[in-house]
């Protein structure tokens, strides 16, 4: 039924994905307005310690924002030494156990470990803050595992009291088919799960201060036209198809699964939208950019590098659409083609409506202790997602 739509999508994706490799940062579209001052305004960053997000907390701290970056195994090294010169009062709470050595050494020493090994509260000894430069407090987040999401949604209204701006940029990609720790497909529980549970944990705040919640998506969306959690995607060939590309090394495994995370977080953008006009949800590809997402064999990288854009170029169009007045909801903005229509399937609520209520009830479903992932297989076996792992793409 979709196929010619899945047809013309392929091959504007395919267009779409060469352009954002090969255009030079020159022809990016979209650059963050100067003039938007941030103070007094709490920000909430998805996968702030690295790649685009990492840039995304930098720009909103230095225009005054407090930004809660939710870290998942990275201690702060990055965005320490961007923070500490420019007097930002940094915070890394509630790190791991497993960080909590590195966390220490790195601010050396001004962190206070528990006897367990755990930072629990430290802050950098900066000389002095500079108080034009909003904090940055980082917080352990695994969007993986939806207890992780509870506990960081919740650290945050406690720590600040409301949300302003949320930008959901944290992603994996091309992992081997792995379960979540509530038994989904990890990259539909990360890219897609985690950011739906954190949004509706914090959707009170965010109602009420009309918020712009930056959904991160890819275009990579278009080269599927079915996402749900029942999908179990090992490999290229388990979904049937075959792509000479499948056998380059670091390419095999979860690239299907990394597209199909993708529709249904463009699936969540459009719907959360329309479900509170209250908030402005724009939804963005950054462009193709040399991060950890993007990973090449060792005598790629220097190619790699040349070739695409650096993470502080990958952060304008977030930040474009979390800062300019202009931006709408519902509207999908691509780093170097502007403003353009997403995939056929993305604009399907015959498909997304269910996806949201799907998600919905898997996160009831998980707060009240039953099995989250046979909630899953429901929705699937509803006819909404085929669970049986079989592309209905045309590709
Ligand atoms: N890079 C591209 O070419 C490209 C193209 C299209 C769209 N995008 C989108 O742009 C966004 C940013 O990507 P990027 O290029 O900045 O990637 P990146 O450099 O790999 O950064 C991804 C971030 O997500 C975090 N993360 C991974 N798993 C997590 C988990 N379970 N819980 C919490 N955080 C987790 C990572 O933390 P760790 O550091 O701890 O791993 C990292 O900070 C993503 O949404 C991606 O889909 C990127």
């Amino acid at each position: 039924m979709h196929r010619l739509d899945t047809l013309l999508d392929h091959g504007f994706g395919l267009v779409r994905t060469f352009e954002s490799c090969v255009q030079p940062r020159a022809f990016y579209r979209f650059a963050p307005p100067k003039n938007v001052d941030l103070h007094g305004k709490v920000a909430v960053v998805t996968g702030g310690s690295s790649g685009v997000a990492k840039e995304v907390c930098k720009e909103l701290a230095s225009r005054g924002a407090t930004v809660y970056a939710g870290c998942r195994r990275r201690a702060l090294q990055q965005l320490l030494s961007w923070a500490a010169p420019h007097g930002s009062a940094l915070q890394q709470l509630d790190l791991g156990q497993a960080q909590g050595s590195s966390a220490a050494a790195v601010m050396g020493g001004a962190a206070r470990l528990s006897p367990a090994g755990v930072v629990a509260s430290a802050s950098v000894d900066a000389p002095r803050p500079n108080p034009d430069v909003g904090a940055v407090h980082a917080l352990h987040l695994d969007l993986a595992d939806l207890n992780s999401v509870e506990a960081f949604a919740g650290r945050v209204q406690d720590a600040a009291g409301k949300v302003d701006l949320m930008v959901l940029c944290a992603a994996i990609a091309g992992k081997p088919y792995t379960l979540s720790p509530q038994g989904f497909e990890l990259h539909y529980a990360v890219n897609f799960l985690g950011h739906f549970a954190l949004t509706q944990h914090l959707l009170p705040t965010l109602l009420e201060q009309r918020a712009r919640v930056v959904v991160v998506s890819s275009i990579l969306h278009t080269y599927v036209d079915d996402a749900g959690p029942g999908w179990s995607y090992p490999s290229f060939e388990s979904v049937g198809k075959r792509v000479w590309w499948a056998d380059l090394p670091g390419l095999a495994g979860g690239w299907w699964a990394y597209c199909r995370s993708n529709l249904a977080k463009t699936w969540f953008g459009y719907e959360l939208q329309r479900r509170h006009p209250e908030l402005t949800v724009p939804v963005v590809h950054p462009g193709v950019i040399d991060s950890g997402l993007t990973v090449v064999p060792a005598g790629l990288q220097t190619i790699k590098s040349v070739l695409l854009a650096r993470p502080e170029d990958g952060a304008r169009t977030p930040l474009y659409a979390a800062l300019a007045p202009e931006v709408k909801g519902h509207t999908f903005y691509h780093n170097t083609l502007g403003i353009i229509p997403s995939s056929s399937a993305s604009y399907d609520i015959t498909r997304s409506v269910p996806h949201y209520d799907a998600a919905l009830k898997m996160m009831h479903a998980h707060k009240q202790g039953s099995s989250a992932a046979q909630e899953g297989r429901q929705y699937s076996a509803n006819g909404s997602g085929n669970g049986n792992g079989r592309s209905s793409s045309s590709m």
